[in-house]
Parts: structure tokens; sequence; C-alpha cells
């Protein structure tokens, strides 16, 4: 560069004070690897990463696509800068979006490279993984690189026992579903080709955190899938998004992916919260009916049922799009009773009808029948309808 088209940076890629946005010059070769790399509150590592990707990635025409939930800890403000210092440093500002998985998927779809890593922005995977990933996809013969913790040279820095144990049963369970000898299908760390990505995109669940299962488990063919060894590091910023209930939402991915063809997984939760709430109900009964009129005690066990089942729905079925904080939670809670209630009358009339109904040889005087249709009904109308004005998208 000449004295008046100097690249006005600093070591960290950021600009320095008053200077024009300056991008790097074009590799002037076909772009070869794009890495997505997930961010949610990664304000201190996404620099460091980078100068890492540069430094590990010499000789290979790359680039980087963060892909933000539009994280509050000014993120975003450091990718800017260094989108604006590096031209092979891009991003994407997804707002009133949470996922890690979806966050991949779209960082993915945002590039033309031929092969494509996910990575998170944490440094706990280690980039000199990368060159060795590409390496393996380049010969021809697999369609996917896994960083793996649990082959020959891999490993995890230090992990806690529990952490340990959960990581190797979710491993188990995930080999049913991964079609591929895998000793590490939970990882988050990968390459794959653009060819074996695309043909599973559109079945992918896109749900949670598990996008390479997920993946494994979407392809009409089975990938084929080598493995390249590398430490789990420790992460060194900021704290992890994952809390206990995301084993939850990987039994819930695992569930998808074994019946969800056939009925939708929220739906059969649903039912089987419902079903937790009528004995929930007959205990509050028994406990009550005694003390109060039965009518009382009746129409109290109702209300403890639906609140019940309001709040395991909250934390499990509608995970994804659950109510926070007194007021959301207030509002959902009495529009759930209501929907509850118009559900309670639709049952109730409907299995009557079908009782009644003269010309409905099946269920006419038949209350077994009738009574689980008008139960169907109900269950129907409290799933479709709660979804609408108690956990609504978006
Ligand atoms: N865009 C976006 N949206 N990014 C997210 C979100 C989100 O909702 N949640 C997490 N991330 C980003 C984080 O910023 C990080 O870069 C990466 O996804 C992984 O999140 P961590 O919170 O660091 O996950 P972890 O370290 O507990 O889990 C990792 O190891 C697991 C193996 O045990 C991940 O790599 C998992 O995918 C992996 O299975
Ligand atoms: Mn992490």
């Amino acid at each position: 560069m000449d004295d008046d088209g100097a690249i006005l940076t600093d070591r960290t890629g950021l600009l320095a004070p008053g200077a024009a946005p300056t991008a790097r010059p074009a590799l002037g070769r076909p772009l070869e690897l794009s890495i997505i790399v997930p961010t949610f509150n990664e304000r201190d590592s996404v620099a460091e990463l980078s100068a890492r990707l540069d430094a590990a990635l010499s000789g290979i025409a790359w680039e980087v696509v963060f892909v933000d939930d539009d994280s509050p800890d000014g993120t975003l403000d450091v990718l800017a800068a260094l989108a604006r210092s590096d031209g092979r440093v891009r991003y994407i500002h997804r707002i009133g979006r949470r996922g890690l998985s979806s966050a991949v998927i779209e960082g993915v779809l945002s590039t033309n490279a031929p092969y494509v890593a996910v990575m998170d922005a944490d440094l706990q995977h280690d980039e000199h993984a990368l060159p060795a990933m590409l390496a393996q996809l380049r010969t021809g013969l697999a369609d996917i690189a896994v960083g793996s913790r649990y082959v020959a040279g891999g490993g995890i820095e230090t992990w806690d026992r529990g952490r340990v144990k959960a990581s190797r049963l979710a491993t188990r369970a995930a080999g049913l579903l991964a079609r591929a000898q895998l000793s590490d299908p939970m990882s988050g760390f990968f390459m794959v080709t653009r060819p074996a990505f695309m043909s599973g995109v559109r079945q992918l669940s896109g749900q949670g955190f598990k996008i390479l299962l997920d993946l494994l488990a979407s392809t009409q063919a089975p990938l084929r899938v080598v493995e390249v060894p590398y430490t789990f590091r420790c992460r060194a910023h900021g704290e992890s998004k994952l809390d206990s209930l995301v084993v939850w939402e990987y039994g819930v991915m695992l569930l998808d992916k074994a019946v969800g063809h056939l009925l939708p997984v929220r739906f059969l939760m649903f039912i089987v919260v419902g079903g937790l709430g009528v004995f929930v109900h007959m205990a509050v009964l028994a406990a009550l009916h005694a003390q109060l009129s039965f009518l009382a005690a009746q129409g109290l066990a109702a209300v403890v049922a639906m609140t019940f089942n309001f709040f395991v729905n909250n934390t499990l079925t509608y995970r994804d799009r659950r109510l926070k904080g007194v007021w959301a939670l207030t509002r959902g809670l009495f529009a759930f009773y209501a929907v509850c209630a118009v559900g309670a009358v639709a049952n109730v009339g409907i299995a009557n009808f079908l009782f009644q109904a003269e010309n409905h040889a099946l269920t006419a005087g038949n209350w077994f029948v009738s009574g689980a249709a008008g139960i169907l009904v109900g269950a129907v109308w409290n799933y479709a309808a709660s979804s609408v004005f108690t956990w609504r998208k978006g």
C-alpha cells in the first residue's frame, strides 16, 4: 500500500478513529471456505477469533460470517468495525430471533463457498483443526468432517463429571439417528460441502442447537463422515448460553426426527401435559372434596390443573416462545383459562351431540366413543387456540 492508501487498522482489526473504511484487497481467487459463527453476547471473543482464523488459514481463500441475534452487549459494534476493516469478515444481524441452529442455517445460505465450516465464537473450538478438515473434504471422499473430542488426539480440557456424563448419554441417543458411526455427534464444530448441506437443508428442524445431528438425520442419502480430533477449550469470556433445559430441547428434536412427519411433536407434548393435568385435577379433588362442596372442589381442581398445564406448557411445550415477566405471564395465563373454557364447552357440546345423534350409529348412545370424541375436539381446540392467543409466534 502506498502512503495515502494505507490500511488504518490496529492489531484487533478495528479502525483507527476518523479513518475511512478500507476493505482488504480482494484475494483474487475464488472463495473456498466460509466459516459460519453464531454469536450471542460474544463481544470479547469475536476480534480474537478473526485474528486466529487469519493466522490458522494462511494460503486458503476464506471468509467468516458471524450471525448475531441482536446481542445487547455490543458484539455488533465490534463486528461492524471488523467487517469495515477486513473484507473477509461479514456478519448477519437478526432481530427478534434466537437460536443457534437457525443462525447457522441462515449463515450457510448467505455464502457461495463450496466448503462451509461451523464453529463457536467463544474460542472453545480449535481453529487449527480447520485445515485438516478442509484437506479431508478436498479429497472428495467425505461430505462432512466433524471435529471430535472423543477420537484419539481429541479431548476436553476441563469439564465437570456431570457434563461429561450427560454428553456421553446424549451421544449414545444420537447414534440412533445420525445414521453414521460418530464418536461426537453433539459436536458444534464441523465442515461440510455445500452440496451435502443443501441436500438436507429443507428437512432441517432448525430448532435448538444440535445442528450437526439435525443435518446428519435430514439428508436423503447418508453423508460420508470423517472425524478430526481437537481439544475443546475452556471458555475465555462470557458464559455458555446452553442451560439445563437444552437437554429437553434435544429430546424434542430427536422425537421430531423420529415421528414429526406423522404428528407435530408440539401437539404430542401438549397432549401429554394435558394428561398430567388430569392427575393434578384428581389429586386436588381427592384432597378437597371432603372439606368443600363438590362443586367448589371440582372448580378449584380445574383451576389448579389449568394453571399447572399453563406453566408446564410454557416451560416445555412452548419453550421457544415462552412468556417471561409477571405481566406477560399473567396475560398468558388468563388467555389460557379463556381458551380452556371454550375448549370445555366445545368438548361437552360435541360429545353430547354425538351421543344424542341417532343417525350416527357409531356414537349414538355410546358414552365412551362420544366422550373420547369430545375430548379430542377440546384438545385440538385448546392446542390450536392457545398457540394463537397464549403463545403467539414472534
Ligand atoms: N446467533 C445465536 N443465537 N448464537 C447463539 C445463540 C443464539 O440464540 N445461543 C448461543 N449462540 C452462540 C454462542 O455465542 C457461541 O458462539 C455458540 O453459539 C455456542 O454457544 P455456547 O453457549 O458457547 O455453547 P456451549 O459451549 O455450552 O456448547 C457447545 O458445545 C456443545 C458440545 O457439548 C456448542 O458448540 C454446542 O453446539 C455443542 O453441542
Ligand atoms: Mn461455548
